[in-house]
């Protein structure tokens, strides 16, 4: 008999169920909630009203979709966190319930590390030990892979994160949220060096994005002062030119990790990983210095529980559960 698992995400605007056997992945129900465009960012309050709406609906899709039934579930994996604490409390809640239900284990997850793991669902996975570029809204980090629970963070953000940086341009430049998909569907049509933007000095592994932000304000601030239909006549080619720098930016640091730790596979994962310049980006310098280079497809870039799911699979085999006393925990480092 095969080992089923079903996979809760929960953390922040999506709700996802998925189901996986004998670590393949047999449905993935991804509900996305709309309603924050209104407000130009994730409403903690309302994601989590949202979710519990969508937990039970998501669940009975996903084990339809994998033609599963309830009972064949030998363990339930949830997303414990980080995230929003009102939205992980939905999808840790349920969990709860199904497993005390069922009578079955329980199984917690760092969303970060499901993130990196999404790379062991279908047959091209990496080998350990990995470089992972993770890029979300919340968290940017190059992360050394070891094995499947043993990730070092070897360079971070030391402000915002690089999805931050997408959503913020956007947000200067009059778009609605999410922008980072707005931002890669424009740069598509725009020139990549039409403008210079500031690349930062920081030192080993890590990241800035808070100058750059501010560098992107000031640089529309002014240029709209001098013609108000700058924004309009140019926005192809601004968001083509954020785009590149930030893929630049997140690139010439993974490159020089890998150089570092002579490492080549190299992973992409997070939200900011749908991104196209970023992905081109990666194969390119991957082909230049003879990479294996993982690139998530896009259903596993932003966030699903088909990733909870498989990380669910890998730590059963280690028979690592935990009991119902299980808290979610809004902060949760990817390592200790
Ligand atoms: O991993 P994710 O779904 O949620 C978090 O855990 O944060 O990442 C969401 C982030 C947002 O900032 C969104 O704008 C960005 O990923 N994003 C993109 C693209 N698709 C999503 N950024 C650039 N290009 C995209 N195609
Ligand atoms: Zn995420």
């Amino acid at each position: 008999m095969p080992v089923v698992i079903l996979g809760i995400e929960s953390s922040c605007d999506e709700t996802s169920a998925a189901v996986c056997a004998d670590g393949v992945i047999l449905s993935n129900v991804i509900a996305n909630q709309t309603i924050h465009e209104a407000y130009g960012g994730v409403v903690p309050e309302l994601a989590s009203r949202v979710h519990q709406q969508n937990i039970v609906p998501a669940v009975e899709q996903a084990l339809l979709n994998a033609k599963v039934n309830k009972n064949d579930i030998d363990a339930v994996a949830f997303t414990r966190g980080p995230g929003l604490l009102g939205s992980l409390l939905v999808g840790v809640s349920f969990a709860k319930a199904f497993a005390l239900a069922k009578n079955i284990p329980l199984i917690e997850i760092n969303h970060m590390q499901a993130h990196v793991l999404a790379h062991f669902i279908g047959d091209n996975k990496p080998a350990f030990p990995f470089l992972c570029l993770t890029v979300s809204g919340g968290h940017t980090q190059i992360v050394l892979v070891k094995d499947f629970f043993d990730m070092e963070v070897i360079g971070q953000t030391l402000d915002d994160a690089a999805g931050e940086a997408m959503d913020k341009t956007s947000k200067i430049l009059g778009l609605p949220y999410p922008g980072g998909p707005l931002i890669d569907k424009y740069a598509r049509l725009g020139n990549p060096d039409a403008f210079k933007f500031p690349e930062p000095q920081i030192p080993g592994f890590d990241f800035s994005f808070s100058g750059l932000k501010t560098a992107i304000l000031y640089f529309v601030r002014d240029n709209v002062a001098i013609n108000p239909d700058f924004i309009q006549q140019n926005l192809y080619d601004i968001c083509a030119s954020v785009e590149k720098r930030i893929a630049t930016i997140l690139l010439n640091k993974l490159n020089k990790a890998a150089q570092t730790y002579n490492i080549k596979d190299i992973a992409l994962a997070g939200g900011v990983s749908a991104n196209t310049g970023l992905r081109q980006g990666l194969q390119t310098l991957g082909d230049k210095n003879n990479w294996r280079c993982f690139i998530p497809k896009l259903e596993y870039c932003t966030d699903n529980a088909a990733m909870i799911a498989i990380a669910g699979y890998y730590k059963f085999l280690k028979g690592e559960f935990v009991g119902q006393e299980v808290t979610p925990l809004a902060r949760y480092p990817l390592a200790p």
